[in-house]
């Protein structure tokens, strides 16, 4: 597998990135959440960092906002920017926006209003959802620029990604056991009971959370988005190491990556990327056709 790549924009090189990580660096010893682990780390914060500053939305969509890391990174980037946050669940939240700006709101993406859409709008999807759908979805509301966080390689992850569209891998959620049997049979049996005693009640359990999202492994999800796609790209690896997150070597057949942007030599001097190295999950972004 290579990694894919269409109509990459020039200022987009590696050594015109590396123009933003100084200032990133410093804005990253500020962030409000500390402990941010099961969200976003330096890699992937650095790089929807980039995408906002070259794409200056002036509405901004985000989907998963988990303690509300991103939603402090894109109000801080773009402090005149519409924001749109969405979870199901908006109890892990500590960081919580006082801003006119930021939106909260726990119904999914595809339950919005987005009869308007500004043209430079952007959505940014950390929700681990079926991308195929998101995008399509995104699509059809008008949203041209996205940004997808968990893009995860076609032998590992939870989500149904980019990458894995591309390989035409599918997806086998490989989380099923007997933890998982308990808990989704638990899901199902409460969510029985409370619609039992409230007819009104509309509880969606998430395909998710009872690891029942598996795709059948076909390359024509591929096709079909193709011809809506004008840009690819994914952002760089700060530093790459030898070993994946998985604990496999992190080869370009298994893991095809874009050239890191920096190299082990200035591991000292940015300390804090070179320790959340390990988070990087090819965060890629998209521009969809008019
Ligand atoms: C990886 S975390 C998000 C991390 C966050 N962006 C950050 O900056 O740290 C994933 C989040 O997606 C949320 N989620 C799950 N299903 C979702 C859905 N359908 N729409 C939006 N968010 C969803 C989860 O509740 C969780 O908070």
């Amino acid at each position: 597998m290579i990694v894919y790549n269409k109509n990459k924009p020039r200022d987009w090189e590696n050594k015109l990135i590396l123009k933003y990580l100084d200032e990133f660096n410093e804005i990253y010893k500020k962030r409000p959440i500390k402990n941010n682990h099961g969200g976003m780390s330096f890699p992937h914060m650095f790089g929807l960092y980039f995408f906002l500053k070259k794409i200056k939305p002036s509405f901004v969509v985000e989907s998963g906002i988990f303690k509300g890391q991103s939603t402090w990174l894109i109000e801080n980037t773009l402090p005149n920017a519409k924001i749109l946050s969405l979870d199901p669940n908006l109890n892990f939240r500590q960081y919580i926006s006082k801003s006119q700006n930021v939106e909260y709101s726990s119904s999914d993406f595809v339950d919005q209003n987005f009869s308007e859409v500004p043209n430079n709008s952007l959505v940014f999807f950390d929700d681990h959802q079926n991308f195929y759908e998101r995008l399509l979805c995104a699509y059809s509301f008008g949203f041209k620029h996205i940004v997808a966080d968990d893009n995860y390689p076609s032998l590992q992850g939870d989500t149904y990604s980019f990458k894995k569209i591309y390989s035409g891998s599918g997806l086998n959620d490989k989380r099923t056991g007997i933890k998982k049997l308990i808990k989704a049979l638990l899901l199902l049996t409460l969510n029985n009971i409370k619609k039992k005693l409230n007819k009104n009640l509309i509880n969606t359990i998430q395909k998710y959370e009872l690891s029942i999202q598996d795709i059948i492994k076909t390359k024509n999800h591929f096709q079909n988005i193709e011809k809506l796609i004008e840009i690819y790209f994914e952002f760089p690896p700060i530093f790459k190491k030898k070993f994946t997150r998985w604990g496999d070597n992190w080869d370009e057949v298994n893991y095809p990556t874009p050239k890191p942007l920096l190299s082990d030599e200035q591991k000292e001097q940015y300390s804090d990327a070179y320790k959340d190295s390990g988070n990087y999950t090819w965060m890629c972004y998209l521009k969809l056709i008019e």
